[in-house]
């Protein structure tokens, strides 16, 4: 198949509105990452986003709105909760997670009965939105278990003849996914931290959200199966945390503790490595800046794979606020190598 390279005009807009209605997969720009969008309630359309990324057909989709409306055709009941996160949030980087109307297909939920539902703030996301007059069920738009993409480039280098088109629209402000909040039991959880934190989103609504336990452990990878696991349970709320992510081709190691520790250790390493032939990529951010790890740490990793970097040592960030989100996706991207120093 071709891909067609679409701008961000209004005629561009309209084409690629025109493929989401038939059915077709359109990839676009949002504030977080790019997304890979198909009409979310067209069963069929759905289905194509999975096979063209290789994703498994357990790990739902997100389901992209317009319009705080758009949300009573997707779910029963708004609750108070439910309307303040949209108050404070919306449009922006965060998902809920609501019970699922019968009109959503089970192939946009992976099975569930519940669906996430976001409201990007990206003016081309808004736009593509309003035009197709459907709701866009889009995962980020990488090849499954690759970081995920923050420019048109990312996306050209995963998916270039397996979409319909892709949509330029510049780099990504945010660089990590949406917060994803489970709004479906008495206590609302972060199922996936992101730039909006636990913090905020109880501070919003005036009691403490929760995080999801499997949050805060640290899983085994078993190698080559792209499968995480514990000793014990893992067997966390959001299907897509049981899946080995973002991975670089390069190894990867973390260097967790003391900031200077950790420097002198990496740079021992990096020492050593050289030594042995191998090209070293050290990754340090600051802890004051967390935002700016979280808007290039994707992109990064995918510059070291262009550049053939055989090995990542990383520094760990302060695992606090948006610090805690970035590294949720550093550990899983260096498959929870880590050194404490
Ligand atoms: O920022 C984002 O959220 C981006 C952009 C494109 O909007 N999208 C994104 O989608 O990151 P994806 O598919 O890569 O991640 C969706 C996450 C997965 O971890 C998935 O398991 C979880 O949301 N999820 C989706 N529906 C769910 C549901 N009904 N219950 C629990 N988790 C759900
Ligand atoms: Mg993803």
């Amino acid at each position: 198949m071709e891909t067609r390279i679409l701008g961000t005009s209004e005629e561009d807009i309209e084409r690629a509105a025109e493929i989401i209605r038939q059915g077709g997969l359109v990839a676009f720009p949002t504030e977080t990452v790019y997304g890979l969008g198909a009409d979310a309630l067209n069963p069929e359309a759905v289905g194509k986003v999975y096979a063209a990324k290789g994703r498994p057909s357990d790990n739902p989709m997100i389901v992209h709105i317009s319009s705080k409306d758009d949300l009573t055709r997707l779910t029963f009941e708004i609750t108070e909760d439910m309307k303040k996160l949209a108050d404070v949030f919306w449009p922006g980087p965060l998902t809920m997670v609501v019970p699922a109307r019968p009109v959503v297909p089970k192939v946009t939920t992976g099975g569930l009965d519940t669906v996430a539902v976001r409201m990007p703030s990206d003016l081309t996301a808004a736009s593509l939105i309003t035009a197709s007059g459907v709701p866009i069920a889009a995962p980020s738009a990488n090849l499954s278990g690759k970081p995920s993409p923050t420019t048109a480039r990312h996306v050209i280098d995963d998916l270039d003849g397996r979409i319909d088109a892709i949509i330029e629209g510049g780099d990504c402000q945010v660089g990590i996914e949406s917060t994803v909040v489970d709004m479906t039991g008495s206590v609302p959880a972060v199922l996936r931290p992101g730039i909006i934190t636990q913090e905020q989103l109880s501070s919003a609504l005036g009691k403490t959200v929760e995080l999801d336990p499997v949050l805060l452990t640290k899983p085994e990878i078993k190698r080559g199966e792209g499968l995480l696991e514990t000793d014990g349970d893992f067997k966390p709320k959001s299907p897509g945390m049981k899946y080995k992510h973002y991975a670089p081709k390069a190894e990867m190691i973390i260097y967790k503790g003391d900031r200077e520790k950790a420097a002198l250790a990496m740079a021992e390493e990096k020492l050593r490595r050289v030594e042995c032939g191998q090209k070293v990529e050290i990754i340090i951010y600051d802890d004051e800046e967390p935002e700016k790890a979280a808007r290039e740490f994707f992109a990064k990793l995918r510059a070291c794979d262009k550049a053939g970097v055989d090995v990542i040592l990383a520094a760990a960030l302060k695992e606090d606020g948006v610090g805690f989100a970035v590294m949720n996706r550093m550990f899983k991207s260096a498959g929870y190598n880590i050194v404490e120093v």
